[in-house]
């Protein structure tokens, strides 16, 4: 069952990678995609069609689309109010939501049983929503609903009045979506999220009324801890956007059991290598791996290329083969194809053990020069590193994608070395950080 807009969903994507998530998307559902910053969106045929979009590895988090409504935050004073009341008057159609939401329940939740979604883990990426100054969940019903008879004798009235009318339409959701909710008991809990400029209220507030609204509505119980449904109000300016969540971990942590200090997000990584337009075949190099994350990501999502990684440090080579060595064991008990082919190494970008003009690809992330490395380092490191790259990579058609923080130094470098032309710069968010990713292409001139 649909509403008259169909199954809308949207997913959170590193914000700078959009285009090139929408395109994964379209590949994929074949159908068009809208991109906006930090996420994209596409209307799915059927909640069946669910079970591709839960494929994309550009995608971090994706929810089902309640409703949108423009100008909800103006005339500030009363949003709190609204919010409470906002379930019951007509403006958000729940069918497509939670039939996307039943379907992965039933059919694709298989993932995570361990509850609350949380973005941190040490992974380097964007927070989930571009802009989000403030993020609270809410316990919803309780206490805010004991204080809504107020003070003056007027708003006593009101309040009383409020609270009848409440409770003749108390449940009106379960009756209206009994057919998508077949299960008693449903637990719930609201996540509020604010960005685009100072609001009157604070996010725990605004999820508290909406919690009210909905426990009232649909005669669910708060949970916050592993809630069958978590309700997501995203407050952006003036405009207020309701949803449902449907994946539980995040997705970007897939891969990595072994988590450094600047594991990169599988999404970014995944964004990083399809810039770098793999071919079937390619060897692909990260000479500064890490623990991994992009080569693993590469040789999963690319499975006709050969992956080499390796880094200076033997606790991230370490790091780098303990997590193939996970990923091999999680594949194996899941009977899959065990197939994850990276070679680790250790050594020096400067110096590399590979034969000239011998990588199709190379795939990175530099030291920022903050958590990994220093600004000072970078001013000798990249310009070598640049130099080295460009003698293991093929002229002609080898590639380059490189992302820093550090974008004096690295322009620098580039200026300075004659062998990578600059194709492309896309500013991405990660971990906050504003971060330029380097798309370069190998000129044809030969290594001597
Ligand atoms: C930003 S981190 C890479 C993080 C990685 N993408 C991940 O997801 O774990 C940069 C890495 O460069 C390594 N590194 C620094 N200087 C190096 C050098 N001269 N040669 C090789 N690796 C180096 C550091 O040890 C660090 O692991």
């Amino acid at each position: 069952m649909a509403s008259p807009c169909g199954f809308q969903v949207t997913g959170t994507v590193p914000t700078g990678l959009e285009r090139c998530a929408a395109e994964e998307c379209s590949e994929i559902l074949g159908r068009s995609v809208t991109a906006q910053r930090g996420s994209i969106t596409c209307t799915l045929e059927s909640a069946e069609e669910l079970a591709k979009f839960d494929q994309l590895r550009s995608v971090d988090n994706y929810r089902a689309v309640v409703g949108s409504l423009s100008n909800f935050c103006k005339g500030e004073s009363t949003v709190l109010e609204r919010l409470k009341t906002l379930p019951f008057d007509g403006l958000l159609d729940w069918t497509a939501a939670l039939s996307l939401w039943q379907f992965h329940r039933d059919n694709l939740d298989h993932v995570d049983t361990s509850g609350c979604r949380s973005d941190q883990a040490g992974v380097n990426g964007s927070k989930e929503l571009s802009g989000d100054k403030d993020e609270s969940t809410s316990n919803g019903a309780g206490s805010d609903r004991q204080r809504e008879i107020a003070p003056s004798h007027n708003q006593a009235v009101e309040g009383v009045e409020d609270t009848v009318e409440r409770a003749a339409s108390a449940g009106q959701g379960k009756r209206l979506y009994s057919s998508l909710l077949q299960n008693e008991g449903i637990t719930f809990r609201v996540t509020c999220t604010r960005g685009g400029r100072k609001h009157g209220f604070s996010s725990p507030e605004a999820a508290r009324s909406f919690g009210a609204g909905l426990a009232d509505f649909f005669d669910w119980k708060v949970q916050l801890k592993n809630p069958d449904i978590e309700v997501l109000l995203a407050i952006s300016g003036d405009e207020a956007k309701v949803g449902v969540a449907l994946n539980r971990e995040s997705k970007f942590k897939r891969n990595i059991a072994h988590f450094g200090p600047t594991t990169l997000r599988a999404t970014i990584g995944y964004g990083m290598l399809r810039c770098a337009e793999i071919q079937p075949g390619d060897v692909v190099l990260d000479p500064l791996c890490g623990g991994g994350s992009i080569s693993i990501e590469g040789s999963l999502a690319w499975p006709e290329t050969h992956h080499i990684a390796g880094d200076i440090h033997h606790l991230a080579v370490q790091r780098a083969a303990a997590n193939i060595e996970s990923l091999l064991q999680e594949m194996n008990h899941g009977k899959e194809i065990n197939h994850v082919k990276v070679d680790v190494c250790q050594w020096d970008v400067c110096q590399l053990p590979l034969r000239t003009s011998t990588v199709d690809v190379v795939v990175t992330d530099l030291p920022f020069g903050k958590k990994s490395g220093s600004r000072l380092a970078n001013w000798s490191l990249y310009p070598k590193a640049l130099g080295e790259l460009a003698r293991v990579c093929r002229p002609q058609t080898g590639r380059a994608v490189l992302l820093t923080h550090d974008n004096k130094a690295f322009s620098r470098a580039l200026q300075r070395n004659g062998f990578w032309k600059r194709v492309k710069t896309l500013w991405l968010n990660v971990g906050g950080l504003q971060t330029a990713l380097y798309i370069l292409n190998r000129s044809s001139m030969l290594f001597h």
